[in-house]
């Protein structure tokens, strides 16, 4: 019994290192060199550096994502050039994405296909992306994936390029970052469900979009996405929901967006619909616009409108020429409380 127990002892220690520590696979270990590093090697080389990190990358990924303990994907200290790479799952356990250097995108955007994403993750799940500066990323049936202190700048003028596109996916956070695009900083496709996007800072861009949906037939709906404690910056528009005009059956369920902040945003909050769109929930959402329609509800005559939608604690004012504020409903009969700068849409509208 005695000589038993001294065995099992040493055993269960040794296992819990183990899965305290995370493998660190450090792309630079895969062969991948930072730009500074190129540039000094002869010039015929210089031209591939592309391709010497898009190798390392697909190499330092399949390695994390076969390791069956937590790993650690390491982009070190560093200026990296990369065109377009995707990350596939699934992946046999966790794994964070560090990226201490800078993934540089390339020059010319036009390089990316249209409809293409620079950074892609698809059929992952229990990934977490940290501390990184990025371009656009893209994330496809994906689940449990958090993005922490992520930042991403992008041209203003970059054309169709969002920040992160999310489609198919589940249990996504997005907190504590920073999206400067052209585009939407975070764009919400089909078939998502359970999004928590929580401090996040969006601008310039056009915003955080639940859309476009309706373009094609068999849709999954867009169901529980929390939008918390944002800000928006000079952005075309705060928060939306996109649907094609002649759009197909599609659904948009329990959205929430609380404590928002908008500074010289052009329409602070807009649902034009065709899709079915119900349980929308918005609170205590203050600043400043640059048109006067500061709240936008229009629904489309079809599933009896947009229903259940609950309004309170309203603060938006507009400064210009065309004023005063005003809030538009079509098709919608919000339930109104708190403050409300500027009022209500009264009955005649709705
Ligand atoms: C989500 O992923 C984390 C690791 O990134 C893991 O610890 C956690 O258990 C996962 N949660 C679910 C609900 O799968
Ligand atoms: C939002 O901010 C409030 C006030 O600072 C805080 O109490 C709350 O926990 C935050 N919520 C989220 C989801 O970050
Ligand atoms: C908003 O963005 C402008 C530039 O686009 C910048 O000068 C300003 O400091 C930003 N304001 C806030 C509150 O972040
Ligand atoms: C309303 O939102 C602002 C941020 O936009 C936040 O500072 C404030 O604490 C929120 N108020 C309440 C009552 O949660
Ligand atoms: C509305 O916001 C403005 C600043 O944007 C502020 O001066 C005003 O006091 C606020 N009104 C209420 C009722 O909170």
């Amino acid at each position: 019994m005695g000589s038993k127990s001294s065995i099992v002892f040493p055993t269960f220690i040794f296992i819990f290192i183990v899965i305290a520590q995370a493998e660190v696979f450090d792309i630079t270990k895969f062969g991948a060199k930072p730009d500074a590093e190129i540039s000094k090697l002869p010039l015929n080389y210089h031209g591939s550096s592309m391709g010497f990190l898009f190798q390392a990358l697909c190499d330092a990924w399949s390695a994390a994502c076969s390791a069956t303990t937590p790993s650690k994907l390491l982009i070190p200290s560093g200026t990296f050039c990369l065109n377009v790479v995707e990350f596939k799952g699934p992946c046999k356990a966790p794994i964070t994405v560090k990226i201490d250097g800078t993934l540089k995108g390339p020059e010319d955007p036009a390089v990316i296909p249209k409809g293409v994403q620079w950074i892609t993750f698809s059929y992952v799940s229990a990934l977490t992306i940290t501390d990184s500066k990025m371009f656009h990323v893209n994330v496809m049936s994906c689940k449990n994936v958090t993005f922490d202190n992520f930042h991403i700048c992008a041209p203003s003028e970059s054309p169709n390029t969002d920040g992160i596109h999310l489609g198919w996916s589940k249990q996504i956070t997005i907190k504590n970052s920073v999206i400067q695009t052209g585009d939407d900083c975070i764009s919400i496709g089909d078939g998502c469900e359970e999004l928590h996007i929580e401090g996040v800072k969006c601008g310039p861009g056009h915003g955080i979009s639940v859309g476009s949906l309706g373009k094609n037939s068999g849709e999954k709906p867009v169901i529980g996405v929390y939008v918390v404690n944002c800000t928006f910056n000079q952005t075309m528009n705060g928060v939306r929901i996109k649907t094609w005009p002649d759009s197909h059956q599609g659904e948009v369920a329990d959205l929430h967006f609380e404590n928002l902040c908008m500074n010289q945003v052009e329409n602070p909050i807009i649902k034009p619909s065709l899709v079915k769109v119900h349980d929308i929930f918005i609170k205590n959402v203050t600043g400043t616009a640059t048109l006067p329609a500061v709240v936008n509800l229009k629904c489309s005559t079809a599933n009896n409108g947009c229903e259940n939608v609950k309004i309170s604690d309203i603060n938006l004012t507009y400064e210009g020429k065309e004023g005063p504020a005003f809030q538009e409903c079509c098709n919608v009969k919000p339930v109104y409380s708190g403050k409300m700068i500027p009022p209500a849409c009264s009955t005649a509208d709705e």
